[in-house]
């Protein structure tokens, strides 16, 4: 079984969404009815990672350890690390190299929501994977404002561009990144670009060069959503709204996660649950348990294929 280590980037400065950010961390705004890094903490949560950092800003650090303090809670550990300056991507794994240690590692945008069906599959395959590293593609129809691959019919990547004008394809590269230990010693090779960060695509296509990297797609079924803009955040909240409204089971909430990974006992998320009542949140986790020992325990999202699976 190996042990990744998890890293969300929740740094930057945010601008494309000021004045919203002028006091707050981009990845703490909410998306419909939980901030926004909620998301792809319980992304990492279900392929199983328990150790995880959070890298933020010097401002925005505090907030983050008020809303998670140390994750014991929530049956996991979360250590916080500051990026001085958003010099680049690839530096969240130079500044969590200790935490890091020997461990590979899997590294998440803090602004990247992802959900789906055949998601967590496709997750736990590249988890399992102990030679390469692993990027995850998506259809976009704008795929000029991402990192954008091509590959060949046996999916094998041909090559990576980070924004190019003119887009060989509309597979965007995802802010998912499953990566071995020795990443950490190539991207001390790297060299900052023309906007003067180390590219999180220079890192990846020095992997393809050593084929070592492997790419995954999320298919029509899965959703990857973009929180970049003031549209695409509000039509991220619709999103999760419409989905959780409907099927009455939330998206993104790590106390349901981690107790379905049973590193919470039903205690404990009763405990929990009761500090959130007046949201309502807190009565969604109560029904959980409720549903689970009652008749109707498929109700809830608790059906053989759930996010148990
Ligand atoms: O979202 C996926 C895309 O993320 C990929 O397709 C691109 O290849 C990758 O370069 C990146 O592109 P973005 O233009 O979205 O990167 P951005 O600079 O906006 O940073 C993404 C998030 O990471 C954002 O929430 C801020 C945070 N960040 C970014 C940098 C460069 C940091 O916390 N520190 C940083 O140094």
């Amino acid at each position: 079984m190996i042990h990744r280590k998890g890293i969300i980037l929740a740094g930057g400065s945010g601008t494309r969404l000021s004045p919203i950010t002028n006091a707050i961390s981009k990845q703490l705004v909410p998306i419909y009815d939980k901030p926004m890094i909620y998301y792809p903490l319980t992304t990492l949560m279900m392929v199983g990672i328990k150790e995880i950092m959070i890298i933020t800003t010097k401002r925005d650090e505090k907030a983050f350890r008020t809303l998670f303090k140390n994750g014991n809670h929530l049956g996991i550990s979360i250590k916080y690390a500051i990026q001085d300056n958003p010099d680049g991507i690839p530096q969240a794994l130079l500044i969590a190299q200790e935490f890091i240690g020997d461990s590979p590692i899997v590294l998440v945008l803090g602004d990247n929501i992802f959900h789906g069906s055949n998601l967590i599959q496709s997750l736990k395959e590249a988890n399992l994977d102990d030679e390469n590293s692993t990027i995850f593609a998506y259809p976009v129809k704008d795929p000029e404002r991402y990192g954008v691959v091509e590959f060949d019919g046996n999916y094998n990547v041909l090559n990576i561009e980070e924004k190019p004008k003119d887009p060989k394809t509309n597979y965007a590269v995802t802010g998912l990144y499953f990566y071995q230990n020795q990443v950490i010693k190539k991207i001390k090779n790297l060299k900052p670009s023309k906007r003067g960060e180390l590219e999180i695509t220079d890192l990846n296509q020095l992997l393809l060069s050593e084929h070592r990297l492997k790419i995954q797609l999320l298919g029509r079924g899965a959703a990857w959503l973009d929180t970049g803009t003031c549209d695409s955040l509000h039509e991220a909240s619709s999103f999760i709204k419409i989905i959780e409204q409907r099927q009455g089971f939330k998206i993104g909430c790590p106390e349901e996660v981690s107790w379905r990974q049973k590193w919470i006992s039903d205690q404990q998320l009763i405990k929990l649950s009761k500090s959130l009542l007046k949201s309502g949140y807190g009565e969604y986790l109560m029904q959980l348990i409720d549903s689970s020992n009652s008749k109707n325990k498929y109700l809830l999202g608790n059906t053989p294929n759930s996010i148990k699976s």
